[in-house]
């Protein structure tokens, strides 16, 4: 990640403009934050004391998918902040325009086109599956969701130099995005070569809240199709899928793929049995009747603050605020760990002038991450 090593740093006053950025907000003490807006996307910088001079970091969870705006962001922001550039761990920095194949969740379900048939890949790892896919099918709309972020960056880079143009990526835990999807609106999910975590079966993807929310957003007769190396993951699936009475299954064992992926190949080499799962989906879904509203009521000054600790655990959803900044103008910002206790999601709250707003976007509109909207509503103006 890149990041400066800077003597005689004091965070620069804000708001202000440089180099076509705009740093929002910025917090007190040695050791804070600063909000920056490149193209009309926000992240936030970290810096903090390292020996006798500053170190300034781009923020993990909100950073940008390409990174040129953020080493743009460092150096502008160290300047402003009248410190001198010791050390950097990049070069030159290159002119950039993020990808329209990249897609905040939220956006990306705001916007995609409903006249196109979702697939669903979840975990998409080196990215040669969806990429295949996308070619052959290329009047589906691809959908990625990837937790490591070089591999959905690799996707993206390998989409544009190939020109296809049907793939999205989005950076995200698949199960939360699946929670957030309309009903009905997929053809197919796939969850291929998850990770077998044999020591804790716990943070498997293919568990029941994934399969019901994989059942859900599928239309009538969608499939959901696990394929994996692991006999152990593939026992538990079919016991999980059999809870499922609206879903037809099928199994098969080293199916040739279409595509392989590279971890098919992998095992292919090394003479493993492939195991397939498919679910078929037999139900008409009917359409979830809530649509998740997560503005902030700021027509009504908050009579309370967001402090650090817990704010709710049910077993439905957490939220805590782990970590809080005080701003040079007034006003704070938290850092929060919210939604579902299997597939937490980090967001930040901003409150600066009795307003209140997430930054730099809106956690995915789930249901687990609805209600610990609500309970920050009830916190700040219950
Ligand atoms: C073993 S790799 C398999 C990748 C690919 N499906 C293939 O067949 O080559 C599993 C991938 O799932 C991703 N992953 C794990 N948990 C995830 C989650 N909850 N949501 C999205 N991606 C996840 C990992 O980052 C990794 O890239």
């Amino acid at each position: 990640m890149p990041h400066i090593l800077a003597a005689n740093f004091a965070a620069a006053q804000t708001p202000f403009e440089s180099a076509g950025l705009k740093f929002l907000f910025a917090s007190i003490g040695k050791e804070g934050v600063a909000g920056v807006q490149a193209q009309n996307r926000n992240f936030l910088l970290h810096f903090s004391p390292r020996n006798d001079a500053t170190i300034l970091k781009v923020d993990k969870a909100t950073r940008p998918p390409f990174l040129e705006s953020v080493k743009l962001a460092l150096v502008e922001f160290a300047n402003a902040s009248g410190a001198t550039i010791i050390r950097k761990n990049f070069g030159e920095i290159k002119s950039v325009v993020f990808s329209d194949l990249f897609y905040e969740p939220n956006e990306f379900i705001a916007k995609f086109d409903r006249g196109k048939k979702l697939w669903i890949e979840a975990g998409f790892g080196s990215g040669r599956h969806i990429l295949q896919n996308a070619k052959r099918f290329s009047d589906k709309l691809h959908l990625g969701a990837e937790i490591h972020r070089p591999s959905a960056m690799r996707l993206l880079r390998r989409a544009e130099e190939q020109g296809v143009g049907n793939v999205a990526a989005l950076l995200c835990d698949a199960k939360t995005l699946l929670a957030a999807l309309p009903s009905a609106c997929a053809e197919r999910v796939f969850a291929h070569f998850p990770i077998p975590w044999d020591k804790s079966p716990d943070r498997r993807i293919f568990s029941e809240p994934f399969v019901k929310e994989a059942l859900r957003v599928l239309e009538k007769n969608g499939v959901l199709h696990l394929r994996t190396d692991s006999q152990s993951y593939f026992n538990r699936a079919l016991e999980i899928a059999k809870k499922f009475e609206n879903a037809a299954i099928e199994t098969k064992t080293n199916e040739e793929a279409i595509t392989r992926s590279k971890y098919e190949d992998r095992w292919r080499r090394l003479n493993k049995t492939i195991f397939d799962l498919f679910l078929t989906n037999l139900r008409d879904q009917t359409q979830r009747s809530i649509s998740y509203n997560f503005d902030f009521p700021n027509a009504i000054k908050p009579k309370g603050e967001i402090a650090r600790g817990l704010i709710a655990n049910s077993e439905k959803f957490l939220l805590k605020a782990d970590r809080r900044w005080q701003l040079a103008n007034e006003g704070y910002l938290v850092r929060l760990i919210m939604g579902d206790r299997l597939a937490l999601q980090t967001a930040y709250l901003l409150a600066q002038n009795d307003r209140v707003a997430y930054f730099p976007s809106e956690p995915i509109h789930s249901p687990s991450n609805f209600l610990a909207h609500n309970a920050l509503i009830e916190t700040l103006y219950g």
